[in-house]
């Protein structure tokens, strides 16, 4: 059994505090928040949702709670500026961790935890969970059994609404010091997911435009990859659009075939054709029903660290490349120049350092 330390009772934590209580191997035994009486509401939570009345320890300050030696994974769903730090210190403190996207603001930090990763010989787990759905991870299969051959084509789009009142709700959000930009925060799945199927990206085009003046970062984003295999990349990203949330597509055109998802959950299967796989379509029509990403990402998390030989689908490594992706926008945008890659420095500090507005 891994006992587990929650760091950060926001909003998110309800989703961890949820998810823990159905997989196996996983006991919540801790939680640590600034803010008193939000802890107090988690441990009701935890309490409902594990129908266990047992009481959880519990820490304002979390450097306590990564000394207690009983502890052996820490969850970190703090805000995103905290994360890089406070997984370092959890590395140190010869924890596993699991961390909330993004993983990092800056390419030095994602470099450092990948090292002290192995190091310490820890996991570190980073919530890019739209992996784990299962309708997302049979199209990934489809791409590397070759059912779909060379990749032409990939198109993500986030259609999204984020209200003036969601970035007052908390002071954080919307500046490029504590939450990095839009596709830090609201990209980062689909930007992963794009690189995920396609592989290595050999340069960027990126442009992004910003017109909420409550916040500092961009609201809209348009990039196009080119990666190392030649298929193409493009990204369209926004979180201005009227009036409420529109969803997502996620397309792949490909030799032998073309898929493409769609809607508020990307769960609705709009074209699958795959040459010489007829039952391909209603396959994955019928996955796109299964939504449990976070159970099965836990389950991978907490196999792997039982586990050795089992690999981490979203770990350090892989959350750095979808980091480095975005950044190259980032940096696209400050040069309006493509950008080739690798990108060896870059921090969202530096959108606000060079008086970038978007
Ligand atoms: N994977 C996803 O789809 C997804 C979805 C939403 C949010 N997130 C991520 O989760 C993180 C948290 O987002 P949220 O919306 O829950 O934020 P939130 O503002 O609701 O909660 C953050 C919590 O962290 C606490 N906190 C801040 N500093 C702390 C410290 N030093 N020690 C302990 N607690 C501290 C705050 O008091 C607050 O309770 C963000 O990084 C965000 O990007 C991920």
């Amino acid at each position: 059994m891994l006992r587990v330390g929650l760091i950060g009772c926001g909003y998110i934590a309800q989703k961890h505090i949820s998810t823990i209580a159905k997989v196996k191997n996983l006991k919540l035994i801790s939680l640590s928040d600034l803010d008193t009486k939000r802890m107090d509401e988690m441990e009701k939570f935890h309490q409902q949702e594990s129908l266990q009345s047992n009481s959880l320890s519990k820490f304002k300050d979390y450097e306590e709670m990564l000394g207690d030696s009983s502890i052996d994974v820490v969850i970190i769903a703090v805000i995103s500026s905290l994360h890089a730090r406070m997984v370092k210190e959890a590395l140190q403190a010869g924890k596993h961790v699991v961390v909330e996207k993004p993983l990092a603001l800056s390419i030095k930090d994602a470099e450092e935890i990948v090292k002290l990763a192995d190091v310490h010989n820890k996991r570190v787990l980073v919530c890019h969970q739209m992996r784990y759905r299962p309708l997302i991870s049979k199209v990934k299969e489809l791409i590397d059994n070759g059912k779909l051959g060379a990749p032409y084509l990939g198109v993500a789009s986030l259609r999204l609404n984020r209200s003036i009142d969601y970035y007052k709700s908390a002071s954080w959000r919307g500046k490029w010091s504590t939450d990095g930009g839009m596709l830090i925060n609201q990209g980062i799945h689909l930007v992963d997911l794009l690189i995920w199927f396609l592989g290595d990206i050999n340069s960027v085009y990126g442009d992004l435009g910003h017109y909420l003046p409550v916040k500092e970062t961009e609201d809209t984003a348009a990039a196009v990859f080119t990666f190392k295999n030649q298929a193409k990349g493009i990204i369209e990203a926004n979180t201005v659009t009227q009036p409420n949330n529109l969803g997502f597509g996620l397309s792949l055109f490909c030799e032998h075939g073309t898929i493409s998802i769609e809607g508020a959950g990307l769960n609705q299967v709009v074209r699958c054709h795959v040459s010489g796989h007829p039952e391909m379509e209603e396959i994955l029509k019928k996955l796109s029903s299964d939504h449990e990403d976070r159970f099965y990402m836990y389950q991978n998390f907490v196999e792997s660290v039982l586990d050795d030989e089992i690999e981490l689908v979203a770990d350090a490594r892989e959350a750095k490349r979808a980091l480095e992706a975005i950044f190259g926008i980032y940096k696209s945008h400050q040069m309006t120049t493509p950008v080739y890659f690798p990108i060896t420095q870059f921090s969202t500090g530096d959108m606000k350092k060079r008086g970038s507005d978007g």
